[in-house]
């Protein structure tokens, strides 16, 4: 038993222990799984929740592909990746969601994250015309550092560069390393509370209202044939994401590092493009008063002032000088300057006028998602706040012992809310790997499969 546990139980906490927390994983994991052939191509993917989520999604993807490694499973994570580039457009694009199996999307308005042409071929696999957090060379990493096969570099390399260059040229449109979001679901944090301001929502709390609004931003794409010079020409929705770009940038350094395992000359391209985009983070998204980093919004970048839990996203960054990492830590996270909750990270500041912590059909305005701790976890790894890392671990190991794989929790009484079997929060399985000396994971790995 690890010390943080011991000191769980004596507070009265108790915790599943990683063993069953390993296997729920697997379980949760294969039962969400499909594969098959359609129309040419072949599809293996993992349903972020069978009932509430079930198609291909880009990011969730990844998600899988780290869960998988971490399992132990790298042949089925290899698998992942091939699904998730099967349907690749010759420019590069990949949308957020591939329609493989079940072709109607969950709701009648997400027909409009499509492309008016594919509208009308629904009746065959598809992808929607939106993007989502690029986080793919940091999974295909991930697998190739699990089982030193460059044969899956080799195979996903020409995929990933069409894919980032796509990026590069249509999102960055001012040229300076900053990707803009066109939609509100393109961050994967669908209504988050920092955009309300873009989309002229003044309410706080989500309503009725607060729908309309975003749906018009589809709508307006949509109308526009995702024409995207043309929408950024309007200045609508253009949204340059804190967590969308450190992702970016992260993913570019890792695009770098998968370039230099083949000996490809690309390897300085994109590490300079990833280091181009870390400093415009800090220039354009840095708030020295607030010691946070806010999303960004228009042609002339105005700060949205609104405390989420992306704040902090780019301390993650080699980037960012040590004293702005520090800063915003130890205001937001250690000090919990708006984020104090027992059952941290929320998505929003609690003091922040649209925060809700409970169950809602307007996601990532309040509670907690595994994905931060997730995300945060292999910072504060790296930067020696090893009791904090296990903090957010232990957080984690509690809302899944008392209310199982949810996608997401209430930060104050950890109640689950929101979809049910939901993969994302086995991540936790990727987070107690990283917390483990890497032998001895492994070593537990092996004892988990044969059991
Ligand atoms: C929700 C999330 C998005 C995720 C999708 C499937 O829409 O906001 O990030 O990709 O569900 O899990």
């Amino acid at each position: 038993m690890t010390t943080s546990n011991k000191t769980m139980q004596q507070q009265g906490q108790q915790v599943l222990p990683d063993e069953e927390l390993v296997k729920r994983v697997r379980d949760l994991l294969h039962r969400n799984m499909v594969s098959g052939e359609r129309a040419g191509f072949n599809y293996h993917f993992t349903k972020p929740s069978p009932g509430t989520y079930p198609f291909q999604f880009f990011w969730d993807t990844c998600f899988h592909v780290f869960t998988l490694v971490a399992l132990g499973e790298v042949d089925m994570a290899k698998k992942h990746m091939r699904s998730l580039f099967e349907m690749q457009r010759p420019d590069g694009f990949v949308g957020h969601m591939s329609y493989w199996k079940r072709l109607w999307p969950g709701r009648v308005t997400d027909l409009l994250q499509l492309r008016p042409e594919d509208v009308v071929k629904l009746y065959k696999p598809h992808m929607s015309a939106l993007v989502q957090p690029p986080l793919a060379a940091q999974a295909v990493l991930r697998v190739y550092q699990a089982d030193k096969d460059t044969a899956i570099v080799k195979e996903m390399m020409p995929r990933l560069k069409k894919y980032y260059r796509w990026l590069a040229e249509n999102r960055d449109f001012e040229g300076e390393g900053l990707l803009s979001i066109i939609s509100p679901f393109e961050s994967g944090m669908d209504w988050k509370a920092s955009y309300d301001p873009v989309v002229g929502y003044d309410k706080g709390k989500a309503g009725p209202l607060l729908f309309w609004k975003v749906i018009q931003v589809d709508a307006f794409n949509f109308f526009k044939n995702y024409n995207l010079p043309e929408i950024y020409r309007s200045n609508k929705f253009i949204v340059k994401d804190v967590a969308f770009n450190t992702i970016y940038a992260q993913n570019l350094n890792a695009l770098a590092k998968l370039c230099a395992i083949l000996g490809d000359e690309d390897e300085t391209h994109f590490q300079e493009q990833a280091s181009i985009t870390g400093q415009a983070i800090l220039r354009h998204m840095y708030d020295e008063e607030d010691a946070a980093f806010y999303d960004l919004h228009g042609h002339h970048y105005k700060k949205l002032k609104i405390r989420t839990g992306t704040i902090f996203f780019p301390v993650v960054l080699r980037s960012v000088p040590r004293e702005v990492c520090q800063r915003v830590l130890e205001r937001h996270l250690l000090h919990k300057d708006g984020f104090h909750v027992p059952f941290p990270v929320p998505s929003l500041a609690v003091d922040e006028a649209a925060f809700n912590p409970d169950e809602s059909l307007y996601l990532w305005r309040g509670p907690t998602w595994v994905v931060f701790n997730w995300f945060l976890q292999e910072l504060l790894l790296d930067r020696g706040f090893t009791a904090e890392a296990d903090n957010l671990l232990q957080s984690i190991k509690q809302l899944i012992t008392k209310s199982g794989f949810r996608e997401y929790y209430n930060p104050f009484t950890g109640a689950g809310h929101g979809a049910e079997d939901f993969t994302w929060s086995g991540l936790v399985v990727d987070m107690i790997k990283r917390q483990r000396e890497p032998e001895a994971y492994l070593l537990f790995i092996l004892l988990s499969m044969a059991s």
